[in-house]
């Protein structure tokens, strides 16, 4: 795993238990080079004998640009959690979308088909899960961001590289965060950065009532994160935290890296003891 800061990752406990699960050998650390050095300490890395990296906050897009070869996800996010490296070179893929995905639909079932979503943030998570979110036909996705002009930029790369990739062409429309009305939606789904300094970002409370489930993409070790006590304050009845991506996503990083797939069900009830 590579990031700034990294310390604090559960991933190599996850991918730990993937490998002890399915029988695999792996070594999975952590690496935490100076911002400048990301692409430096990459190469090293492989040099040495490394096979694969995930990757996080603020390195996504520099190693989707390392890449001689990306997936399709990952082409249109432009952005990459995944790196692998065989003899054809580096490869890049992105498992953060349909690790939300796979929560949501089958850890949580909330079938997302015909939904009416609202994804809030416009930051690389936001990105790596529009083009996976709207590929499940939701009726509407609604991305909203304190800064609109960023979440106009991100729905506009995202519709069209999502076309000039897969050859589908899909709608999602964009508000500012404040502009979000009395509207009803079926999941809620926080992908901002705010509670990591337990800030809020400002939802209008309607927002929450109707749902039938809020989503925080956030984790933490002391219980709820602030966003969803504030979706529960205001009348939400289904909150659910991004732990269950965070295993869904590594399972298929450990699937691009070893070709087999781990049980996910266990390493997250086993995750959450841990963090208690
Ligand atoms: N569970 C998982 O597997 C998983 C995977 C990936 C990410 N995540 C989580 O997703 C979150 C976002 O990650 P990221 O990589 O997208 O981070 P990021 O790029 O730093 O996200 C920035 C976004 O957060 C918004 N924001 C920050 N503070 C805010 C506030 N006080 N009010 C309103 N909006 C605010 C920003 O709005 P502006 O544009 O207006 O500044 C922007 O949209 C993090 O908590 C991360 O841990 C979880």
């Amino acid at each position: 795993m590579v990031g700034q800061p990294v310390a604090h990752s559960r991933s190599p406990f996850i991918h730990a238990l993937f490998a002890e699960l399915t029988c695999q050998q792996l070594l999975y650390g952590r690496l935490a080079p100076a911002v400048e050095a990301f692409e430096m300490e990459v190469n090293r890395f492989r040099q040495e004998g490394g096979q694969g990296l995930n990757v996080t906050l603020p390195f996504k897009e520099r190693a989707f640009h390392m890449a001689d070869r990306a997936s399709d996800r990952a082409r249109v996010a432009g952005a990459a959690n995944t790196l692998l490296f065989d003899k054809t070179g580096i490869y890049a893929d992105n498992t953060d979308g349909v690790g939300l995905v796979r929560d949501l639909t089958q850890n949580l079932g909330l079938p997302l088909e015909g939904s009416r979503i609202l994804l809030i943030g416009a930051g690389g998570a936001a990105r790596g899960v529009l083009m996976p979110l709207l590929e499940q036909k939701p009726q509407r996705v609604l991305l909203a961001n304190r800064t609109v002009t960023r979440a106009q930029a991100l729905c506009h790369d995202v519709l069209t590289r999502m076309k000039e990739v897969t050859g589908k062409t899909t709608q999602c429309e964009v508000r500012e965060l404040e502009g979000v009305g009395r509207e009803p939606f079926d999941i809620v789904i926080n992908a901002t950065s705010s509670s990591l300094g337990n800030e809020l970002p400002q939802v209008p409370p309607a927002a929450f009532g109707a749902a039938l489930l809020v989503y925080d993409m956030m984790y933490g070790k002391e219980g709820e994160t602030s966003f969803l006590a504030m979706a529960r304050a205001h009348g939400a009845l289904r909150c659910a935290d991004g732990l269950g991506m965070l295993v869904e996503q590594a399972a298929e990083s450990f699937y691009v890296w070893r070709g087999v797939f781990p049980p996910t069900g266990l390493v997250l009830q086993r995750l959450r003891m841990e963090m208690k």
